[in-house]
């Protein structure tokens, strides 16, 4: 496998996802791993990510030099330049100015890491303020670019090469072509991970880990708990029990589609729960956008734990957790320091005494290759390629309090609000070939706010509720910017709505991005 070194601000995921795009099997280590800890890991090759830092500033991120002696191959991207010619005796110097964005690289004589690109000029992408100004001994400097002197460095004998720029980013015209030259011309590995192979060592791993046990699953028709569904009962068939809580804040058509793929398809053991009035009669009166989130939590595992409870002698519980929760609640399984950033959201709040062994085959996947994992599983495209759902589902959608008739109106207008996005995603992908294109909606729903206002139909006056639609651009939720929409597709939605959803007189559309408003409403 490819170990990267993850320098800081999650550079290292881009790289590993680009890796396993070329059929390799990639995991992020933390930077500061020691050499005896990494041999021992065996990694056939190792890839230095890009960080913000400057390498010679104070607790700038470091790693072992040692691993340089190991004699496997290494890559390193920007920062991870720079601590390679530190630690091998070169110079990085501060630039006057910064580079960021594209550039043109010049090839200087032949190179192994550039074979097969352009000896004239290609575009490469360069975000940098520090650059190497002196290779170490032994390297030979095969580009350069205007402001950069060592955009590319490469010392064959010891299978060590470096970039200024970013091979990783799709904007680098060549990129590809450098990782496979390093991956395969250099490293020689073979292309094993492919989604076949995956699912049959997957499945294998299961049932070594099930032995006869019986295993639960909290399936919400999310992409992750679908997959995991999928998968595990690939593995062990009618051993799984998938628990379906339905709080009733669902979108509309969800407890169907539900039914259709795991019961009809599938014919997994599915227990629906209609938990409806329940959680009706436990929101009524609540206004409170965390009281609704904390009882919709605490309830819906209730609910689950008295299920699994009647299922009886159930050991093990399956879930959806996915790399990157892993990365980003400090590399668990890697037992590493990548910076803490939120806690792992999927945490589950076992009652007393209640105990069961977890099982999380989908722990290092991307979310790209989950959804490539459920097509392969048979799972339908519309499933696999969902927008993300929060768990407290329309109830923060709804401001104030939830009510059965605000609840009616939200659904309908939802649908519609996805209906056409749904196709206007659809247009994109055909025209881009790029389902995660720039300008696709990552989340799109409808928003029904606590007022009414004043209109007219017919020779009416009416007063009824608004809705707004909300619709955004984003990559992780991270950072959002609202969806630069067509006008003729806003409009239908808006005609649609007014027309279709009893109960509402106007549409708005909420263009503010994240920061500084959030993605939801609540
Ligand atoms: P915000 O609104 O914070 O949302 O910009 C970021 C992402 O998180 C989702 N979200 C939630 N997911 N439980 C969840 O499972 C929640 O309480 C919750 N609140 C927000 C939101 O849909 C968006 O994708």
């Amino acid at each position: 496998f490819v170990a990267v070194f993850d320098f800081g601000a999650q550079y290292g995921q881009l790289i590993a996802r680009r890796v396993r795009d070329l059929h390799v099997y990639s995991e992020i280590v933390p930077c500061d791993i020691s050499a005896d800890e990494l041999a021992a890991m065996a990694p056939s090759a190792i890839i230095l990510s890009g960080g913000p830092a400057s390498v010679y500033a104070e607790g700038a991120p470091d790693m072992d030099a040692r691993v340089f002696e190991l004699g496997i191959p290494i890559l390193g991207f920007c920062y991870g330049e720079q601590i390679m010619a530190v630690k091998l005796g070169g110079e990085v110097a501060h630039t006057d100015k910064g580079e960021y964005g594209p550039a043109t690289l010049t090839r200087l004589g032949s190179s192994v890491l550039l074979d097969g690109t352009p000896e004239g000029g290609q575009t490469v992408w360069m975000s940098h303020r520090d650059s190497v100004s002196r290779a170490p001994e032994d390297f030979m400097v095969t580009g350069r670019t205007d402001t950069c002197p060592v955009a590319v460095m490469e010392c064959p004998r010891r299978r060590l090469f470096a970039t200024q720029f970013h091979p990783e980013v799709r904007h680098s015209e060549y990129g590809t072509r450098m990782l496979e030259n390093f991956l395969f011309g250099v490293c020689h590995l073979e292309k094993s991970w492919t989604m076949e192979g995956i699912i049959d060592q997957k499945v294998e791993e299961i049932r070594q880990q099930v032995g006869s046990r019986k295993v639960i699953l909290a399936l919400s028709g999310g992409v992750d708990s679908s997959v995991v569904a999928a998968l595990v009962h690939r593995a062990i068939g009618d051993q799984l029990t998938c628990v379906f809580v339905n709080h009733g804040m669902l979108r509309k058509g969800e407890p169907e589609m539900v039914e259709e793929v795991f019961r009809e398809q599938f014919h997994m053991p599915l227990v629906h729960v209609h938990a409806e009035e329940r959680y009706a009669k436990m929101l009524a009166g609540v206004t409170d956008p965390e009281k609704k989130r904390r009882l919709i939590g605490t309830e819906f595992w209730k609910v689950f734990f008295d299920e699994a409870q009647k299922i009886g002698d159930v050991e093990m519980l399956a879930q959806g957790t996915i790399y990157p929760d892993i990365i980003e609640s400090g590399a668990r399984k890697t037992g590493g320091k990548a910076a803490t950033i939120k806690s792992h959201h999927n945490l589950i709040p076992f009652p007393e005494g209640v105990h069961f062994d977890l099982i999380e085959p989908l722990d290092h996947f991307f979310k790209d290759e989950v959804r490539e994992l459920g097509i392969a599983l048979g799972l339908p495209a519309k499933m696999v390629w969902r927008q993300p759902f929060p768990g407290p589902g329309l109830a923060i959608r709804i401001i104030g309090e939830v009510t059965p008739e605000k609840l009616a109106i939200l659904k309908d207008a939802d649908a519609i609000v996805r209906e056409e996005l749904d196709a206007y995603n659809q247009r994109l992908f055909e025209e881009t070939g790029d389902r995660n294109s720039e300008h696709a909606c990552w989340q799109y729903f409808a928003v029904l706010p606590d007022i009414r206002s004043v209109g007219v139909m017919g020779d009416e006056r009416t007063y009824r509720r608004p809705i707004i639609v909300r619709a955004v651009e984003s990559t992780d939720a991270m950072t959002a910017d609202w969806a630069k929409l067509p006008y003729d597709v806003i409009g239908r939605i808006s005609s649609r709505i007014v027309d279709e959803v009893d109960g509402v007189n106007r549409v708005v559309y909420d263009v503010t991005p994240k920061p500084p408003a959030t993605i939801e409403w609540e």
